[in-house]
């Protein structure tokens, strides 16, 4: 009888299982409209699957004709620079997916000057080997192997410096010959060993087993780039090696399965548990189809399936509140207790398992007295989720979690404790973003954001950062904000600071400044005669520097600039109603509409010569005035009453009385009037009070 085994670490990795697990969850929340940019993973039965509960997967030229509330998937690949930028242009709600190995890779590249030429070994035509190469400032090379680089290298002497990066699933031993090809070229050539650990893991365990096997069958999609690498990896050691994408994919293979003793099955990191099992399954039933076992010898297998510590896939019998009963194909019945689930009291089991649910998990004690297996699902969590830390560790991203326990002691408060699935990461006081001396209890059953800043394998241990977490969130709106504002944008922005230059105003993600020019068309004392702290107010952005993270605002418009309020409504001539609002040696001010006020001369306040403004007129007093002359570019009124007192009909007077209130102001104005000729032209534009 054939001896058929499934390597450990098969199915999802933890990039697709991430990735899996956001686009469940937004199904499963009712949301429509969802929309995959490519297929999410390398697998066709997983794309279908998506397809039939209603995700549309389109093309990058596609997005230009995405409906407003639609919410797309990019792929865990990622995609190229462009398109993020695209997307981000027409506002999509995008989620993104990308794993973050691919992401810590795209980062690598996008860090080099444009002066270092990023070479990168990998499958040119592959969406993550072109979305990498997107993010560099400067030239590129991609070359398929060692052979490629050693044939069609040709020397780039512009370039200050060279890196060498890996497309994350990478062979390791053609990654090994690579380097030393590069080394041979650029001995400095700075090296970036990129290949996912995962990859790693997978292609080690292959090669180990598939030395030892007569027949060695990668699942996975056919243009899975990582099935296709153990594909290359299993057949550099055991002859029969093929890539399947289904359990059908078997039937040709029937005369090699049958000839097999010992034959090992592996899966791409894309490739779902269930196609594991049917593939499985049907490999056991070609290969044993002539096997004539007694009972005995089928007994005995059974018992030969599963050994404590192995990961197995089960079929749930029945559920109640303390346990699952789970069936593993063999004599022994799983038995899965709510310890062994969750560390959570009060999850209801018959929420979470339904009978005939494909269940993954860890053997523990066997009992042949009671024919049972004792399973753990928690174990099997606590493996994948701790992988999940890692990466994050490695990647810097953030993770999510709930906030269970807040740690005290004789200081006062040390940290809390967020669950991350069934693992715990203690986040020191000083990392929760909260004020030093500050009750923690606040964040207690809270869901926080956190990236890991430290691990210990041995212990498996994790701490992490919501300051670091919150910072990074901050950097990344902060980007997408500069990467998208342009000159002219209108924003609503909450008054943050004032000083007495202008004021600071909240956009969101930043801040941007509105000097004290900005604030009115009149001249200002200080930014507070016209805002408050905490006020709301309707601003644009007049000037923008990326590099400087520099946002000048402008809050004045010519909607509301007086001087074009008074020439929609008011012409030279106009006799009007105005208020005296100030005196002044050389005159007086009489405002005719709220903030817009002209200058009446003492020369055009009475028929009579007067020495003094004050005699005649006091701050308050209502008069009736004619508008002589209106200097727009100057931004000045000139009024008479003296012109409505004279004889002849209202309105008329001579040229000399419209001497523009600035020639008056030469010979009598005295020197602080001066110096308002002389202040910037903004500061200049009323007449001051
Ligand atoms: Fe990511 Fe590695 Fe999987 S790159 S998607 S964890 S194979």
């Amino acid at each position: 009888m054939a001896e058929i085994r499934i390597t450990e670490h098969s199915g999802f990795c933890f990039g697709v299982k991430r990735a899996v697990e956001m686009i469940e969850n937004c199904i499963n929340s009712g949301r429509k409209n969802i929309f995959c940019l490519g297929e999410l993973i390398h697998n066709p039965d997983f794309t279908k699957s998506l397809s039939d509960r209603g995700v549309t997967f389109i093309e990058s030229e596609d997005i230009e004709s995405l409906p407003k509330d639609a919410v797309l998937f990019t792929r865990t690949h990622g995609t190229t620079e462009d398109i993020l930028k695209r997307l981000s242009e027409l506002k999509i709600n995008c989620v993104d997916t990308t794993c973050p190995y691919v992401k810590k890779l795209r980062g690598i590249v996008a860090s080099q000057p444009s002066d270092t030429e990023v070479m990168m070994v990998g499958n040119k035509n592959h969406p993550e080997v072109m979305g990498v190469i997107s993010c560099a400032k400067g030239k590129t090379k991609v070359f398929a192997d060692s052979a490629d680089i050693e044939n069609s290298f040709t020397e780039n002497t512009e370039a200050k410096k060279q890196i060498l990066v890996a497309q994350t699933t990478y062979d390791r031993l053609e990654w090994a010959k690579c380097v030393s090809s590069v080394k041979k070229l650029f001995p400095d050539c700075e090296i970036h060993d990129t290949i996912c650990r995962v990859t790693d893991e997978r292609q080690r365990e292959i090669e180990k087993l598939a030395k030892d096997s007569d027949l060695t069958v990668c699942v996975g999609g056919l243009n899975s780039s990582n099935t296709a690498k153990l594909r290359a990896v299993a057949s550099t050691v055991c002859k029969n090696s093929f890539h399947i994408e289904r359990a059908s994919d078997l039937v040709p293979l029937a005369p090699i399965i049958r000839e097999s003793k010992k034959i090992t099955i592996a899966a791409g990191a894309s490739t779902p548990d269930s196609i594991i099992q049917e593939v499985y399954n049907t490999m056991a039933e070609i290969a044993n189809e002539n096997e004539e076992l007694s009972f005995a010898e089928m007994l005995e297998s059974s018992f030969k399936t599963l050994n404590t510590g192995e990961r197995v896939t089960g079929t749930v019998l029945a559920v109640n509140p303390a346990e699952v009963k789970v069936d593993l194909g063999t004599k022994h019945t799983g038995i899965l207790p709510y310890d062994e689930i969750t560390n959570e009291s009060g999850v209801d089991l018959n929420e979470l398992f339904h009978v005939g649910d494909q269940v993954e998990v860890i053997c523990g004690k066997f009992s042949d007295a009671d024919g049972t297996v004792l399973l753990s699902k928690k174990k099997l969590d606590q493996h994948k989720y701790w992988e999940g830390i890692k990466a994050a560790h490695e990647s810097g991203e953030t993770i999510s979690g709930t906030v269970k326990e807040i740690i005290k002691n004789e200081n006062g408060y040390a940290g809390v404790i967020a669950l991350y699935g069934p693992n715990k990461v203690f986040i020191p006081a000083s990392q929760t973003g909260i004020p030093k001396g500050e009750s923690l209890d606040e964040l207690k059953n809270q869901k926080v954001n956190f990236r890991i800043i430290d691990v210990n394998e041995q212990r498996k241990r994790a701490v992490g950062s919501i300051k670091s977490s919150n910072r990074a969130a901050r950097k990344k709106a902060e980007d997408e904000f500069f990467a998208t504002a342009k000159v002219g944008d209108k924003f609503e922005g909450k008054v943050r600071a004032i000083m007495s230059y202008g004021a600071f105003v909240n956009l969101g993600p930043v801040d941007g400044m509105v000097h004290i020019s900005e604030l009115s068309w009149g001249r200002l004392k200080k930014p507070s005669d016209v805002l408050t702290e905490g006020q709301t107010i309707k601003v644009y952005i007049k000037a923008i520097d990326p590099e400087r993270r520099r946002i000048s605002l402008g809050y004045k418009t010519p909607e509301n600039d007086p001087w074009n309020i008074f020439a929609k409504n008011y012409k030279v001539g106009d006799v009007v109603d105005a208020t005296i609002v100030s005196i002044m040696p050389f005159g007086a001010f009489a405002e005719i509409f709220p903030d817009f006020d002209g200058l009446i001369h003492i020369s055009q306040i009475s028929t009579e010569r007067i020495s003094n403004p004050g005699s005649v007129l006091k701050v308050g007093d209502k008069v009736k005035v004619k508008i002589i002359a209106a200097d727009f570019e100057r931004r000045r009124l000139s009024l008479s009453i003296r012109a409505l007192l004279e004889d002849g009909p209202a309105g008329d007077i001579s040229e000399s009385d419209k001497a523009p209130a600035e020639e008056a102001k030469a010979e009598e104005a005295p020197a602080e009037e001066a110096k308002a000729e002389e202040a910037p032209a903004e500061e200049a534009k009323t007449e001051d009070k």
